[in-house]
């Protein structure tokens, strides 16, 4: 799990939609800056990483040449993905539900050179404000997906914007870490929790509010909700923990990124 606060309650409950996009807008807001601080040298400014694992989209080539696509990114966070393609000749716009992350990425912008500099927005990965067919590629690096109840909503409004023969790319959390504590450690290779259980994790306050939400769903509900949308996918990419990385991230390690995949990335088709 992301969440790094300290939680009244840490519980599995169920989350509908509202509420688990209240929780989770607060939350990114409030640790917007945090996650800057404390990720934002792995990151980069103007860098593209799809995951812990640190598989750069430059040698991983997902989305193609980037140069003249009309790219758009969803969960972009401080939107230093979006600026990598900017700088290699994409027009890309960055978008994120949390206001706080937003701001961060706007005044992330104005430190690096201005071919890098990309716009933004503040909207829901689930109800984007773009028109039918206006992106060559849709994507996200560990955003929006694990944190909405309706990831099927996510899925429908990425190939809704996609003009036909785009693309949508998007790594989450490898969906066989449910069943494992978030422990980078030894504690984190034995399995305690059913792969099977789409019960939601919650952290809720003392009066029972979420605070903090992630959804689970198996590998085989999300080949079902990207071929509901009517996508294709053409690649599911398990990057390994890499040689010579040694720096953990949460619960992804190199101890255990060496026994279970930590990353699972989907790359999608819109049928031309
Ligand atoms: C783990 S961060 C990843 C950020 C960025 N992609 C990166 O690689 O640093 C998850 C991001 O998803 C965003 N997010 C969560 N729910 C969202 C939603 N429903 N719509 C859009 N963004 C959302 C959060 O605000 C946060 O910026």
């Amino acid at each position: 799990m992301y969440a790094v606060s300290t939680p009244t309650d840490a519980t599995r409950r169920p989350a509908p939609p509202a509420e688990t996009a209240t929780a989770n807008r607060t939350w990114w807001d409030g640790e917007a800056t945090s996650y800057y601080v404390e990720h934002g040298s792995f990151l980069g400014d103007t860098d593209f990483v799809w995951g812990p694992e640190r598989l750069r989209e430059e040698d991983a080539r997902l989305l193609g040449d980037p140069s003249g696509q009309v790219v758009l990114e969803i969960g972009a966070g401080s939107g230093q993905c979006s600026r990598w393609l900017a700088a290699h000749r994409a027009t890309v716009v960055a978008t994120d539900l949390s206001a706080g992350m937003v701001a961060t990425g706007v005044a992330v912008n104005a430190a690096v050179e201005s071919e890098a500099r990309v716009p933004f927005a503040q909207c829901d990965g689930r109800s984007l404000p773009f028109a039918d067919a206006s992106f060559d590629t849709v994507f996200t690096a560990y955003g929006v997906v694990p944190f909405v109840a309706d990831s099927d909503v996510v899925m429908a409004e990425a190939a809704r914007v996609l003009r036909p023969g785009g693309r949508f790319v998007f790594s989450t959390t490898h969906p066989i870490r449910w069943a494992f504590p978030d422990d980078p450690g030894a504690g984190g290779l034995t399995a305690r929790h059913s792969y099977f259980d789409r019960t939601p994790y919650v952290e809720q306050d003392a009066s029972g509010h979420a605070t903090y939400v992630e959804h689970h769903r198996t590998l085989g509900d999300r080949v079902r909700e990207i071929a509901a949308a009517g996508l294709v996918l053409v690649d599911l990419v398990e990057p390994e923990w890499p040689e010579g990385h040694d720096e953990p991230w949460g619960g992804w390690s190199p101890l255990r990124g060496r026994v279970i995949p930590g990353t699972a990335i989907f790359v999608c088709r819109k049928p031309a």
